[in-house]
């Protein structure tokens, strides 16, 4: 038997990771847009397809959702582990993320938001409803379109070939192993 331990409060959200991590978009008012790295998402309806992503309101993609209502939940792999980082450090506000770490933008067909071509799958989302949970906002946004890098969904994805990345805290990220 393994003999447990406290969590402090602080803390006990890690106890929920690593968590699959993804690169949202967003756009402002005008259309110019921003990525912000999330580890707090997941589907939350099969049908309709609703998924859902917790943000601080102090973020400044906060503020682009709430204005637009519109997001794309991007999936990165590993070989984006830095640019996921960056983006999870640095606001919008101050700095062109897509300029900053040289990801490149391309058009979603449903939404204003771009994709991000370097990720391996996209779900353009229209938030149906948002709910204010502690010191975070649910975003809970339908999925309008989404799409996948040939080879590596069919049904489900192939895990044997998919490197996603997983939030462990901190600066620290993890993948799977590939073949088992
Ligand atoms: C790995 C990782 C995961 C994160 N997950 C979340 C999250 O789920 N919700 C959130 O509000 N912020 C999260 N953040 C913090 C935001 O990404 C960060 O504050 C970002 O700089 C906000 O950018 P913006 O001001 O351009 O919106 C995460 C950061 C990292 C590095």
């Amino acid at each position: 038997m393994i003999a447990k331990k406290d969590v402090p409060p602080d803390s006990r959200y890690l106890l929920m990771h690593p968590r699959h991590t993804v690169l949202v978009t967003c756009v402002d008012k005008e259309g110019k847009p921003n990525i912000i790295t999330l580890a707090w998402s997941t589907p939350v309806s099969f049908n309709p397809p609703i998924v859902t992503i917790s943000i601080g309101p102090q973020r400044y993609s906060h503020k682009l959702i709430e204005d637009t209502r519109e997001f794309v939940i991007n999936v990165p792999q590993m070989d984006l582990a830095k640019e996921t980082l960056f983006c999870g450090r640095n606001s919008g506000r101050s700095v062109d993320k897509f300029k900053a770490t040289g990801l490149t933008k391309e058009p979603a067909r449903k939404v204003k938001p771009p994709l991000i071509k370097e990720c391996i799958a996209h779900l353009e989302c229209k938030v149906v409803n948002r709910f204010t949970s502690g010191d975070h906002t649910l975003f809970l946004g339908e999925v309008v379109a989404a799409s996948v890098g040939e080879g590596f969904f069919s049904e489900r994805f192939d895990v044997r070939k998919l490197r996603p990345i997983f939030h462990v805290g901190g600066d620290e990220f993890i993948t799977l192993e590939g073949e088992r």
